[in-house]
C-alpha cells in the first residue's frame, strides 16, 4: 500500500475510534461533550496518531494498545490547539477549517473541553488489563505526561508567549521553543509506539527518538513557513496569524530560504536516524518527506 492510501486508512481508523470513544461516554454535561467532539473529531491531519500506529506496528505492539496510545496523543494535541487558539494565547478564529472552539462555543466551555480532553488521554492510557506489562504501561503514562506538561508542550507554549512581540531571539532559544511546544508531543507519539512494542524493539528507542526529535522540529519550521506561504483555505487556519501577533518564528529569524534550509537539515537528520533501525522504515521516511513538503 502506498503512503497516501496508508495515511487515509489510518485517518479513518483513528477518526472512527475517537468518534466512538466520545459517543459511548455518558454525557454528564452535554455542551461540554459537544465541544470535546468538535475539537477532537472534526478535521485534523492525524499526524501524531499515524506515527504511533506505524511505529507501534513496526515494533510489534498489540493493536488495542496502539489505538489507545494514538488516541491519547491526539487528545492532548486537540486540547493544546483549543487552548492555543484562546484569546489569552494566539487569539485565533479559524482552526481545521471551522470557527475555533471558543468562538463556536464560549471561552469557558473551550477551556473545560481542553482540560477534559487532557484527562481523557490519561484515562485511555491507564485502563486496566491491557495486554502489556504494567511497568511498561506506567512508563507510557509518564512519557505522555512529561511531554505534555511544563517540561514539554506547556513549557514550550509558555516560552512562545514570552517571546511574542520580543526582539529577535537567538536561534537556540527559538529551537528550544519549537522542541517543547511541538517536538515533545511528536516524540511522545513515536515513543509510545516503541514502548508498546516487544522487547527487541526497545533496542531502537534512541534512534526512533532521534528521528522524532528532528521530525518535530522540522514540522514546526514548516508550520512557521506555511503561515507566510500557505493559504487560509487549504491551511484551515488564518494565514498571517504569526505576523499579526508578532510571533518569533523561523521565518522572522532566518527568512523563508533560511527556514527552508534548517528544515532540510532537520529532515536529513531524521532520515539518518531511520537508517540505524533494522526494521523496514520506508513508510516513515516517505511520511517525513510528505509532511515536510505539505501545504496545510
Ligand atoms: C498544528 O498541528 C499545531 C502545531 C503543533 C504546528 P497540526 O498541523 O498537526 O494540526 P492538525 O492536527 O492537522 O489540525
Ligand atoms: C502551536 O504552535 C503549538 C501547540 C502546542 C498547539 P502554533 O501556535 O504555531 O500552532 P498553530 O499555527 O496555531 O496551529
Ligand atoms: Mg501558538
Ligand atoms: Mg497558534
Ligand atoms: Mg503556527
Amino acid at each position: 500500500m502506498n503512503l497516501l492510501d496508508q495515511l487515509e486508512q489510518s485517518k479513518q481508523q483513528i477518526n472512527h475510534y475517537l468518534n466512538h470513544l466520545l459517543l459511548q461516554r455518558r454525557a454528564v454535561a452535554p455542551r461540554l461533550q459537544e465541544a470535546m467532539h468538535y475539537a477532537l473529531v472534526l478535521g485534523g491531519k492525524r499526524v501524531r496518531p499515524f506515527l504511533t500506529l506505524q511505529v507501534g506496528q513496526l515494533c510489534g505492539a498489540p493493536s488495542d494498545v496502539i489505538m489507545r496510545a494514538a488516541a491519547a496523543v491526539e487528545c492532548i494535541h486537540a486540547y493544546s490547539l483549543v487552548h492555543d487558539d484562546l484569546p489569552a494565547m494566539d487569539n485565533d478564529h479559524l482552526r481545521r477549517g471551522q470557527p475555533t472552539c471558543h468562538i463556536a462555543f464560549d471561552e469557558a466551555t473551550a477551556i473545560l473541553a481542553g482540560d477534559a480532553l487532557q484527562t481523557l488521554a490519561f484515562e485511555l492510557l491507564s485502563a486496566p488489563h491491557l495486554p502489556l506489562n504494567a511497568e511498561r504501561q506506567l512508563t507510557m503514562i509518564q512519557v505522555l505526561a512529561q511531554a505534555s506538561g511544563d517540561h514539554g508542550m506547556c513549557g514550550g507554549q509558555a516560552l512562545d508567549l514570552a517571546a511574542t512581540g520580543a526582539a529577535h531571539l537567538p536561534e537556540p532559544e527559538l529551537a528550544q521553543i519549537h522542541e517543547h511546544k511541538t517536538g515533545a508531543l511528536i516524540r511522545a507519539a513515536v515513543m509510545l509506539g516503541v514502548l508498546a512494542g516487544d522487547d527487541e524493539a526497545q533496542d531502537f528507542r534512541q534512534h526512533f527518538d532521534d528521528f522524532a526529535y528532528n521530525l518535530g522540529l522540522a514540522f514546526q519550521v514548516r508550520d512557521d513557513m506555511l503561515d507566510v506561504i500557505g493559504n487560509t483555505s487549504s491551511l484551515g487556519k488564518t494565514k498571517g496569524s504569526d505576523a499579526e501577533a508578532n510571533k518569533s518564528t523561523y521565518v522572522t529569524l532566518l527568512g523563508l530560504d533560511g527556514a527552508q534550509q534548517r528544515l532540510q537539515e532537520f529532515h536529513q537528520k531524521a532520515l539518518h536516524a531511520l537508517t540505524k533501525i533494522t526494521y523496514n522504515t520506508e513508510l516513515l521516511a516517505a511520511f517525513a518527506d510528505h509532511l515536510l513538503n505539505r501545504d496545510h
